[in-house]
């Protein structure tokens, strides 16, 4: 499964525009799953995901990255292993290409779990990583949202889809998970953050248990929206409780999750979730989220 954003989705005012977002999730999918019937891992499938859609200037990700007050990309990755609960993020970081890669590298080549900022790029080139140059991440479409941001002086969710923000409402997080045919699953998620966040804000997205989760007795999930609610809730690793606890499904614990978002925060956003028995589920909170799902045989299915 992957998605590209939750929310209002209202810039997907035609049908030109609709296609080029359901071909690129429908390309990625079908990339994925031929990751997998190669002999790929479900963490090799979610990695080559997550970094496609961070190369696609549409979503919220890598070179689509929103701009923060100063004006800069701050973006913040994760990805983790159901097998053994193995994880690496970044945060605060810039001029990564694929931060989802970074991330990658911090699980499996050092002793953390998260590195940060200057230490994470630190350990980019420590790995040997290139530094991508300041224009590759600067669309005209995130100038512009940022110009919008700061003319009504707020910080806006990329994709928000409050009444008053009906204009602006665009794409955000992009996330990928996976169950493989050895019974791993695996998630990663990547975002540019919110758009006029404060320097140094970090969201959900590299957070364990809050943007992102794995564990192969329960599920693998990602999360996009309002990352301050989803740390606040833990959602990820909150559904893969409800699965742990109470035996629920994919699609039980999801519901369960996206209500304790919404009694206790007023959550905005949404989450895809795998079960460790391969039943797939989505759950948002906003009018719509971009998102899809492929199996072993037959089509993808991508949905708004
Ligand atoms: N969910 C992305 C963020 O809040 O940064």
């Amino acid at each position: 499964m992957v998605h590209g954003g939750a929310g209002a989705l209202d810039n997907v005012k035609d049908d030109k525009t609709a296609v080029r977002y359901l071909e690129s999730i429908r390309r990625i999918l079908e990339h994925g799953r031929e990751v997998m019937e190669l002999g790929g891992s479900a963490l090799q499938a979610v990695e080559a995901c997550a970094s496609l859609l961070e190369d696609d200037p549409v979503f919220n990700a890598g070179c689509g990255s929103v701009l923060n007050e100063n004006g800069k990309v701050e973006m913040d990755a994760a990805i983790m292993d159901g097998r053994d609960l193995s994880a690496g993020a970044v945060a605060a970081i810039d001029n990564i290409a694929n931060p989802i890669q970074l991330a990658r590298l911090v699980m499996t080549e050092s002793e953390h779990v998260m590195l940060i900022a200057e230490g994470a790029m630190r350990f980019a080139d420590h790995c040997g990583m290139e530094r991508a140059p300041e224009n590759y991440f600067y669309t005209p479409d995130r100038v512009e949202q940022l110009k919008q941001a700061r003319l009504k002086n707020k910080i806006m969710l990329d994709h928000d889809d409050t009444e008053e923000d009906s204009e602006d409402q665009k794409y955000g997080t992009i996330g990928a998970i996976a169950l493989d045919p050895m019974g791993n699953l695996a998630a990663a998620t990547s975002t540019g953050g919110i758009v006029n966040k404060r320097m140094g804000r970090v969201g959900d997205s590299p957070i364990v248990g809050s943007g992102v989760y794995a564990d192969n007795e329960t599920c693998a999930v990602s999360a996009t929206g309002y990352g301050e609610d989803f740390m606040r809730t833990v959602i990820s690793k909150t559904i893969s409780d409800f699965i742990y606890m109470k035996e629920m499904n994919a699609d039980a614990a999801t519901r369960a999750g996206i209500e304790y978002l919404t009694r206790k925060v007023k959550g905005r956003g949404g989450v895809i979730v795998i079960d460790h028995n391969g039943n797939c589920a989505s759950g948002f909170t906003t009018k719509k989220m971009i998102h899809g799902w492929i199996e072993h045989g037959g089509e993808a299915v991508v949905r708004f």
